[in-house]
């Protein structure tokens, strides 16, 4: 109970103390977005807390903690406006936020000599702190924690993460408002289930609150927008749904190491453990095995804003805009389809929907999973569906189609797509610990698209761990330059269009 009210009391401390440029400049005229505002001031739910004194049988000034004033989630600014779909009208301001760019490319530099020289043999080579702690760490020394970002960096990140869980938040709702029970108990959906994903709604409200206090409040902070979905079935919304809380995922392990803020990545990463475990449930809930890989991967901030951009209709006019990069869409046309028994028989074009998250579209009868009480060859709602027919394979060719560059994405259609790459020449697979790259063949274009060709590579990350599989990002690129998990970013400049959610298994 101290632990969790010191923890709030510290980010509303942290919100609060905000420099005053942040705050002022966000509420005054001269702002380019309009004023936001949410409640942030703790307090007692009286009926709450007699209600847990009535069960526990005490009164309520003998249980610790009922007393103490909770902060209030950030609600959606747009409830009530359950609209989805897609935006018609024209932006009034379009493009990245930017501002001086230094240059074109981040330079490629050797090792930190510092990072070379420590001695792991067991033993210790510095004074201890004190005892029982070893010398070393960051933040250790005793400096009070400032949860809130540090830098534009930081900002940008957690900024770009707050809209990702204002979707989830509409998302995991809006599942649960368009289907019927019936329809969910087709698909191997318990009263059970459907309250996880209620429950699941509930977490994002959290994430979006604490996100928010980590921007510094309401002048770092950005509201809830409209969003346009792909799926008209249930098993097309799990597969959408696991989907984009992969790219959610994968987006923050993708940054959250660089963070300047050690605070921010602490409390950052204590949301993404549970987003983690939405993503694989969601597997679960569409008869995918739950995790076929060993680690999960991380991607640019401007992969996961790529990704997210396209299922964002509209936003209010008081939204902060990002300074990440919308590249080019990619789509791979023979996507596996994960409702199919056979996922690679489908052939092209067996999506529902659009975008890089379109989820496999319903097959017809008799082809499809769902519901086909086999073991190994059923998709149906389960806590471990073994697939005994892999949905795709090393040696696979994979068929793409991208976008050229300068097309509308994103809120209000107001970011462009870009690229500063030459033509493409590989596609590059991230999966796992690895990022690793095949030849990109057979280029034409036709109509203003271009298309091409790969083959599935096969790589593993350790022995026995095949590195494609899973949920998995693919992306083309100029180059074949290596990199790894920690300076995969550099990769933005070389990237001709993507990413893309390849399901590999
Ligand atoms: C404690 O560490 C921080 C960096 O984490 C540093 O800025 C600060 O100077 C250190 N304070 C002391 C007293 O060493
Ligand atoms: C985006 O469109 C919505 C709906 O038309 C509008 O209310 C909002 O002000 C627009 N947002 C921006 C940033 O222009
Ligand atoms: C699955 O479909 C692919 C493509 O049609 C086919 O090559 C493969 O043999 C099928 N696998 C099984 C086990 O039927
Ligand atoms: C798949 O879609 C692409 C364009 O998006 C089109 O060129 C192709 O003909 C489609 N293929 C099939 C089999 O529908
Ligand atoms: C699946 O089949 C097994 C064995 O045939 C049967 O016991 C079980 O009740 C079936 N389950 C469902 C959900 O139909
Ligand atoms: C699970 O699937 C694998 C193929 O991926 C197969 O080798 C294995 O026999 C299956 N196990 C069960 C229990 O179905
Ligand atoms: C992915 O992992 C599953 C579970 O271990 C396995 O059955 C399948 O063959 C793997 N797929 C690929 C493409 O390696
Ligand atoms: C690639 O193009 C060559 C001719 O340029 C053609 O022979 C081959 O079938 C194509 N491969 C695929 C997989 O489309
Ligand atoms: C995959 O990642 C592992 C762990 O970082 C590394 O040891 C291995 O060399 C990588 N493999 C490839 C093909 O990139
Ligand atoms: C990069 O491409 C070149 C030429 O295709 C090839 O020789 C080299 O092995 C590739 N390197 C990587 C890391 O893929
Ligand atoms: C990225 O890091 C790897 C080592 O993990 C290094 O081999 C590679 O050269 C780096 N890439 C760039 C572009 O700096």
């Amino acid at each position: 109970m101290l632990f969790k009210s010191s923890i709030a009391a510290g980010l509303i401390a942290a919100a609060s103390a905000a420099p005053t440029t942040t705050t002022t400049s966000a509420s005054s005229s001269s702002s380019p977005f309009g004023a936001y505002s949410y409640p942030q001031e703790p307090s007692v739910n009286s009926a709450s807390v007699a209600s847990v004194a009535s069960f526990a049988g005490i009164p309520a000034s003998e249980i610790p903690g009922a007393d103490v004033p909770v902060a209030p989630i950030v609600s959606s600014q747009v409830t009530g406006t359950t609209s989805h779909g897609p935006y018609s009208g024209t932006p009034t301001t379009t493009g990245a936020v930017t501002t001086t760019a230094l240059g074109s490319e981040i330079p490629v530099l050797p090792p930190n000599p510092k990072e070379t020289g420590y001695v792991p043999n067991g033993l210790l080579h510095d004074p201890q702190p004190v005892p029982y702690q070893p010398a070393g760490g960051l933040g250790t020394n005793g400096t009070e924690p400032v949860y809130r970002v540090q830098s534009d960096f930081d900002y940008e990140s957690i900024l770009l993460g707050l809209y990702q869980e204002w979707i989830e938040l509409d998302l995991f709702h809006n599942i649960l408002a368009t289907f019927s029970e019936a329809e969910f108990t087709a698909a191997g959906l318990t009263p059970s289930d459907r309250f996880l994903i209620e429950f699941m709604a509930d977490q994002e409200a959290g994430h979006a609150t604490l996100l928010s206090n980590l921007l510094g409040g309401p002048g770092g902070a950005t509201p809830q927008c409209t969003y346009n979905y792909p799926f008209t079935t249930v098993h097309e919304a799990f597969d959408f749904t696991q989907k984009l809380t992969r790219f959610g995922e994968s987006g923050v392990w993708g940054f959250q190491a660089h963070l300047d803020s050690r605070e921010v990545a602490q409390l950052l990463d204590q949301s993404i453990a549970t987003e983690a475990r939405q993503q694989m449930i969601f597997r679960q809930f569409a008869g995918l095995f739950p995790m076929p890989v060993w680690f999960e991967t991380g991607i640019p901030q401007s992969w996961a804003w790529t990704l997210l951009a396209p299922y964002i209709s509209s936003c209010p006019s008081n939204s902060k805009r990002l300074a990440w990069q919308n590249f080019p869409a990619l789509t791979v046309l023979n996507q596996p389809n994960s409702a199919r028994i056979n996922a690679t028989q489908g052939g092209l074009n067996e999506t529902a929907g659009f975008g890089p998250a379109a989820p496999s579209s319903d097959p017809p009868a008799g082809q499809g999973c769902v519901g086909n009480n086999v073991t190994g060859f059923d998709c149906s709602a389960g806590v471990s569906q073994n697939r005994s027919i892999a949905l795709s394979y090393p040696g696979r060719k994979v068929y793409l189609e991208w976008e050229n560059p300068g097309k509308a994405v994103g809120p209000n259609n107001s970011y462009v797509t870009s690229t500063s790459a030459q033509a493409p020449q590989f596609v590059l697979w991230v999966s796992q610990l690895n990022a690793t790259y095949s030849p990109l063949m057979n280029i034409t274009s036709m109509d203003g698209m271009n298309y091409g060709m790969t083959i599935q590579p096969d790589v593993s990350t350790y022995e026995g761990d095949p590195a494609i599989n899973g949920t998995m990002f693919i992306a083309l690129t100029d180059a074949n330059i290596t990199y790894t998990a920690f300076n995969l970013s550099g990769v933005n400049p070389h990237v001709a269009a993507g990413p893309f959610l390849y399901q590999a298994g």
